[in-house]
């Protein structure tokens, strides 16, 4: 009697996934597309940054980018896209006639003995910078002030700030988005383009290779300005902009993108879909910005909480059904993104912490087919940036710069086995093809990408074609007693620091021996390249 039944109850004991006689209470078992391409490859430029324009709110902070340590950091993330935008680039008015700031000018003046050589290693003298820096805490606070009360006062930019910019981009090997003023208008309300003409004519006249944007975040002009443009208007606008760059052999084929609006709300929706209706064929990519909360209101859990990570999903899928309505293949940005908005939230957006969000939205994006993703910011003012005012890279920036060297632009499908359980939410799995731009590795190789939002350890064992290979363990965990609110980070185990400002360090994996399981610590997160795969997809 007891055996029949002793016999028949086993195998449903080992099914029930949360018996606790079980000893790998924890572990999913992964399900991976090798053989096909989840979709087209992303661009190689991926993974891209900002630069706020609030940074030129007084010109002379631009000569913070004549940082060495600044570049080799930024030179880092190469290919990359360097978006230099925001609110302020509205506000910003070009005078070629301007003189150059003071600190600029002893910058510009220490180059001249290096003409050959732009990118010679040639910092702001260390009393200049040091002036700069004491300074820079009250600047910050004006810009955030402005940024708070939506009161945005007009900035005069030089020759020198465009010199500074295309240098900083050019010596970092990045591709440099000029984000023009679009607040210039006519009576009739069109956009008056003679200020951006000036501009571009001095970009023509350097040989400067850069692309354009024209206005940001143009759903809420009313709110930051006064003046309202609706999106038929901006259209109008990008095509008169397109016309006046074919004038130019150096910019006739260069970039234009846009509009770059704001969160999808049903206004900006709307404005959206007329801006891509009288404009969308002159723009090389659709523009859009995302954050997930207020930063004034962030609390801890929210970077934690996957319900707020997975709103991303239906934002993106709301943006890419009225480009497909409107002007269908053509590719979506996310233009301008961070956690969260108004400058971040400092003691959150800086540390490990924030890590959650940036990768899941870095592998949400790829996913469901975002082309470029553009981080805010790469440095400035607020909370939410790579690299802080001290030039010392945030947790932020290692995870970029991992994510740069190991996940290639070819996504793959992956999924849990099994059946569908709430826990798979705050585990999170996203699987590319490995960058074979990394010497270290070859094509068929596969890279995942893993979050762990739970508070307890997990397990993840790969499907069994991969059980008999070798893969590279960088998994990251914050450093020292401030846990999840370190702004440092360990990468196995091992604090990221830099070797000197030309140098970064060599980033190294852990190997794990074939068939053993992912081990993802509580609140963690980490990439795993597995070796010799040899995906067909990837080949
Ligand atoms: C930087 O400028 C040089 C000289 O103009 C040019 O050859 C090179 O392609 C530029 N690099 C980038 C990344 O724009
Ligand atoms: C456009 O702006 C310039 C100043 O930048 C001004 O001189 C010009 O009159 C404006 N054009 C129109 C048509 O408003
Ligand atoms: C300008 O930069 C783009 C993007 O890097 C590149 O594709 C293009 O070849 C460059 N143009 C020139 C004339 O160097
Ligand atoms: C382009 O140049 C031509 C010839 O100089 C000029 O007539 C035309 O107005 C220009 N177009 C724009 C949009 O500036
Ligand atoms: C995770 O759990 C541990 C032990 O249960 C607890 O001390 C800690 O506060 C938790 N951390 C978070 C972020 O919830």
């Amino acid at each position: 009697m007891c055996l029949s039944i002793c016999l028949v109850l086993l195998p449903v004991a080992l099914l029930m996934p949360n018996s606790s006689s079980l000893p790998q209470k924890n572990t999913v078992e992964l399900k991976l597309e090798l053989k096909n391409r989840g979709r087209t490859p992303l661009n190689p430029r991926f993974l891209s940054v900002t630069i706020d324009a609030s940074l030129a709110s007084q010109p002379k902070y631009i000569a913070f980018l004549g940082s060495q340590k600044l570049i080799t950091l930024t030179k880092g993330l190469s290919p990359a896209y360097l978006r230099f935008g925001g609110t302020k680039s509205d506000f910003l008015l070009f005078d070629p006639l301007q003189k150059a700031s003071l600190e600029e000018k002893i910058f510009w003046d220490l180059q001249t003995n290096q003409a050959a050589n732009l990118c010679g290693l040639r910092n702001l003298p260390s009393h200049v910078e040091q002036m700069l820096r004491s300074q820079w805490p009250s600047q910050e606070q004006i810009i955030l002030k402005e940024t708070f009360q939506k009161d945005y006062k007009n900035t005069t930019i030089t020759k020198s700030t465009v010199d500074m910019l295309y240098r900083f981009a050019n010596c970092s090997e990045l591709h440099l988005i000029f984000g023009l003023n679009a607040l210039l208008r006519k009576e009739q309300n069109e956009w008056n383009s003679s200020n951006a003409q000036l501009l571009i004519d001095y970009c023509s006249s350097k040989k400067y290779n850069l692309s354009w944007e024209l206005g940001n975040e143009p759903n809420s002009f009313r709110k930051k300005s006064g003046i309202y443009i609706d999106g038929s208007q901006l259209g109008k606008d990008f095509v008169s902009l397109h016309n006046l760059l074919s004038n130019y052999s150096s910019y006739r084929n260069s970039g234009l993108f846009g509009p770059d609006i704001g969160q999808p709300t049903k206004q900006s929706q709307k404005m959206l879909n007329s801006f891509l209706r009288a404009g969308g064929k002159t723009i090389n990519s659709v523009t859009w910005h995302h954050y997930y909360v207020d930063g004034r209101f962030a609390s801890e859990e929210d970077f934690l909480s996957s319900d707020i990570l997975d709103t991303l999903i239906s934002e993106i899928q709301t943006v890419l059904q009225i480009v497909d309505e409107t002007v269908p293949g053509k590719l979506v940005w996310l233009g301008e993104t961070s956690s969260t908005y108004g400058g971040g939230s400092p003691g959150l957006s800086n540390t490990y912490l924030d890590g959650f969000m940036w990768l899941d939205k870095l592998g949400v994006s790829a996913k469901f087919g975002i082309d470029v993703v553009m981080r805010q910011a790469l440095f400035g003012a607020g909370a939410y940036n790579l690299v802080d005012s001290d030039f010392e890279p945030l947790p932020d920036y290692w995870l970029s710069l991992l994510f740069k060297k190991l996940v290639g632009s070819i996504v793959l499908k992956a999924s849990f086995k099994g059946p569908k359980d709430a826990g798979e939410k705050k585990l999170r799995v996203y699987v590319h093809c490995t960058n074979i731009n990394n010497p270290k590795y070859t094509a068929g190789d596969v890279t995942l990408f893993v979050l762990n939002l739970h508070n307890s350890t997990q397990h993840l064992e790969l499907p069994s074609v991969l059980s008999g290979k070798f893969v590279d363990e960088y998994l990251l965990e914050p450093a020292g007693v401030e846990g999840l609110l370190s702004t440092s980070v360990l990468l196995n185990g091992q604090v990221l620091k830099m070797v000197d400002d030309k140098t970064l360090p060599a980033l190294y994996g852990k190997l794990l021996d074939p068939g053993s399981p992912i081990v993802l610590p509580p609140h963690s997160f980490g990439f795993y390249v597995v070796r010799n795969a040899k995906a067909t997809a990837c080949l």
